[in-house]
């Protein structure tokens, strides 16, 4: 399919999974790549891995942001709002789950970790970087969501689904893990409620855009259930909390019942999200990989859930997100 050379982009959580692949196939296909990983040591590994991936027109470079630090993404995007090369395409695809986890982790901020890492940090760079999305001549955001944001889908309808509530768990100067405000922490809950924010901020700035006149593509996603082989990736946390019950999970999903998809396919859906011609459209859509039957995914347009699908809910998401990261920037930077 047609794509566009050389595009300028900027990734969350391209030095692993599903992201670090699509990097890959991104500087194959002639970008030019900027990747936010959560340390220098993080860069340098991910730029080594992807340099077997470079060609004569691309370059990966590294810039080092640990999105559990508000503090750390403030200081960085100033950095490149300095610098002020435009974005083609920004990717928000970093991501957590702390599933098997009793107890919240809090960041320095204050912040449960989940949120933290898989929302607000996104949004934050959002808020910030911008106008530099906003200089390239095609500009695009693509965001990682996952299906389990939908309680009617196959994984959103295992365990407590995400829902918002009334998003008391928002409520400035509260610490409470549970967005919906419910007082026992479950980290499962806490990863799909995440995942409807991701959806809802697109659906949120699109809608932004689109009043002032400024509409872009806003493509939120979901790769389907992808789970690599080996001991790190996205089920590193649930793996050491449960060995056991993670690798007869992987077997039974992934061997047996053929449910997952595979890294490298996840990896090249994000790739062409990020720069091919049909995903040019303005405004917001969301794209799933779904399972169709054992072994065969289809990927497509599809509608979010009922709270996905809420544009009330996404303005208010936006607008107390907004206020938390003010109130932990204005406390922890003395500004
Ligand atoms: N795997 C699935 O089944 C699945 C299904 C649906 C949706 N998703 C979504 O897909 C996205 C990518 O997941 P994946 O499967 O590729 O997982 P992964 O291999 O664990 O990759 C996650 C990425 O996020 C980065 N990250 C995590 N915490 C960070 C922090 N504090 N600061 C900076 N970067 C941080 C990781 O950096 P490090 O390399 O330094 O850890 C890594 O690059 C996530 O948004 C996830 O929610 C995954």
């Amino acid at each position: 399919m047609k794509h566009e050379l050389s595009r300028r982009i900027l990734i969350t959580g391209g030095s692993s999974g599903i992201g670090l692949e699509a990097s890959k196939q991104l500087m194959q296909r002639g970008h030019q790549l900027l990747l936010l990983c959560r340390t220098e040591e993080r860069c340098t590994e991910t730029v080594k891995a992807l340099s077997a991936s470079e060609t004569k027109q691309t370059t990966a470079k590294g810039i080092a942001i640990n999105l559990k630090n508000l503090v750390e993404i403030e200081n960085g995007c100033s950095r490149l709002l300095q610098i002020n090369e435009p974005i083609d395409t920004l990717i928000l695809n970093a991501g957590i789950q702390n599933v098997g986890i009793r107890s919240p982790q809090f960041t320095k901020q204050g912040i449960e970790e989940t949120f933290c890492i898989n929302h607000l940090a996104h949004q934050l760079i959002l808020m910030r970087l911008l106008p530099l999305l906003q200089k390239s001549k095609r500009p695009r955001l693509v965001i990682t969501s996952s299906e389990v944001h939908n309680p009617n889908s196959g994984g959103g309808r295992v365990g407590q689904p995400a829902t918002l509530g009334a998003l008391e768990g928002l409520r400035p100067h509260e610490s409470i893990a549970m967005l919906n405000g419910q007082k026992i922490f479950d980290a499962d809950k806490a990863y799909k409620d995440s995942k409807l924010c991701n959806i809802l901020m697109g659906r949120h700035l699109a809608n932004q855009l689109k009043q002032r006149g400024e509409e872009i593509p806003v493509l939120a996603w979901s790769p389907g259930l992808v789970i690599p082989k080996g001991s790190d990736g996205f089920f590193r946390t649930s793996r050491q909390q449960n060995p056991v019950g993670l690798a007869l999970f992987s077997f039974v999903a992934r061997d047996l019942l053929r449910l997952t998809e595979t890294t490298q396919k996840a990896g090249s859906l994000l790739a062409e999200l990020a720069d091919e011609d049909s995903y040019e459209q303005s405004g917001f859509r969301y794209m799933s990989n779904q399972l169709i039957r054992p072994g065969h995914h289809l990927f497509k347009e599809a509608e979010p859930s009922d709270e996905g699908s809420n544009e009330q809910l996404a303005e208010k998401l936006w607008t107390l997100s907004k206020n938390l990261i003010d109130q932990k920037l204005r406390e922890n930077l003395s500004i």
